[in-house]
């Protein structure tokens, strides 16, 4: 094969064959291709998209570039959750520990943040002592013992889609559904699921910015997982303002333990039990989602989900005493309000300034080499859909900074007020199964 015949294959629109498509990724893995050959047959996909079978043949071929996880020691049929990424989205951190209280077992891998919004893993580090780095061996023990462990990842998985995406992003080429639905897929099934709940989130915030685009990438990954044999299921969730209120790490564990202990916000609840009822209903613990859900509102209620985070805290070393005490958890030295200047209707909270303005605060990571502020961040005290008046206190600025200018006019920038009433907004608009 030529690489330079496939490339014109491709231009002109002509089917690539599973042969082909595993001999470029293999030889792209290997060096053998050059990135120039590369970009040209990225950019061809990019304007001839890729049809149902060369998408999974892609996926597949990522998937076997590296390692693949061997989850077949752990009992039970293990679902794994997915966020195309969030301001303010602690949902792992409260779906893990529900959903592990109904003996759903949960193997998790996740990521830390890198930009505006946050990683699992940076999250679960503001607890003290907690260790996400665990030998798989280890790993798979606690999740037989306990049924939740949430680590790094471990190994080399899908090497293929991390040279593929970092080409990507200097090519102009990462703007493709069939290059992000297979360079998502390749990694959560190179992690040893057997189903996958994935939560695609559309507006500012968020990587998709219409619904319509949303939905084609939520059925492209649908459908990959299928063909993989991978029961998927895609939530469509509303990323025009953060979910909850509280952006930044340890507030945001915080905001996970009162979730986890029935009072958390609405929206986060409801985004968090909808995830879960599915999830339950994948790993067959529950005959139907209504059901599912009734019994884990049931968990939120009675305290079995908070004492699961806390057995899942123990487990890896982390201080108990502060899920018990939150404000044990890390602090800011001060909290500034943010008020509103003029009376209306709030419109629209534009998450991306929020979660810059988090970064800025120190929540987050400008480059991969910045430290975390554990206990900095942005706890909003208004939503989309609430009336206010002029001086209302819009969020609060959790800061170790002597100056946050910066980070407030981010605030103020994000919020868009309206002089006449606004409704509440839809947070899930579809689930595609
Ligand atoms: N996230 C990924 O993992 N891959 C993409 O291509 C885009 C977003």
């Amino acid at each position: 094969m030529r690489m330079v015949d496939l490339i014109s294959k491709k231009r002109h629109n002509i089917e690539l064959t599973t042969a082909e498509i595993e001999w470029i990724i293999n030889g792209y893995t290997n060096k053998e291709i050059p990135d120039y050959q590369m970009s040209a047959l990225l950019m061809a996909i990019v304007f001839n998209d890729m049809t149902k079978a060369e998408r999974l043949a892609l996926t597949q071929a990522m998937v076997n570039s590296g390692d693949v996880v061997d989850l077949s020691a752990i009992e039970g049929v293990k679902v794994d959750k997915h966020s195309t990424g969030g301001v303010g989205d602690k949902t792992s951190l409260i779906l893990g520990p529900l959903v592990a209280s109904m003996g759903v077992p949960v193997a998790k891998m996740s990521g830390r943040g890198l930009g505006h919004t946050g990683g699992t893993l940076d999250k679960l580090e503001s607890i003290s002592g907690m260790k996400i780095e665990i030998e798989m061996d280890q790993f798979i023990q606690q999740v037989n013992d306990i049924k939740l462990a949430i680590i790094g990842q471990t190994g080399n998985l899908a090497p293929a889609d991390k040279y593929l995406y970092a080409l990507r992003d200097v090519t102009g080429t990462v703007e493709s559904i069939p290059l992000i639905a297979s360079s998502i897929m390749s990694k959560k099934i190179a992690a040893g699921a057997d189903a996958i709940v994935l939560d695609v989130k559309f507006g500012a915030g968020a990587f998709m910015k219409t619904l319509d685009d949303a939905k084609e990438l939520a059925t492209a990954m649908v459908e990959i997982g299928r063909d993989a044999g991978r029961e998927t299921v895609a939530f469509l969730t509303d990323m025009n303002q953060p979910l909850g209120f509280a952006i930044g790490n340890a507030l945001e564990v915080k905001e996970a333990i009162e979730t986890l202990s029935g009072n958390g916000p609405k929206d986060l609840e409801e985004l968090v039990l909808q995830l879960a009822s599915h999830m339950v209903v994948l790993a067959k613990k529950a005959a139907n989602t209504e059901q599912a859900y009734a019994q884990l509102k049931e968990k939120l209620q009675n305290g079995e989900a908070l004492q699961k985070f806390k057995e899942f805290v123990a487990a890896q070393g982390g201080d108990t005493s502060q899920i018990e005490n939150p404000e044990l958890l890390p602090t800011a030295s001060s909290v500034i309000p943010v008020t509103a200047t003029e009376a209306g209707y709030v419109e629209k909270i534009d998450a991306l300034s929020i979660g810059i303005a988090a970064m800025k605060l120190g929540a987050g990571r400008a480059t991969k080499e910045d430290t975390i502020d554990m206990g900095v961040g942005v706890v909003l005290n208004k939503k989309v859909g609430e009336a206010i008046n002029q001086g209302d206190v819009l969020a609060y600025v959790h800061t170790n900074q002597a100056d946050s200018q910066e980070a407030i006019e981010y605030i103020k920038k994000a919020y868009e007020i309206s002089s006449s009433s606004v409704c509440s907004p839809t947070l899930i608009y579809d689930i595609i199964a």
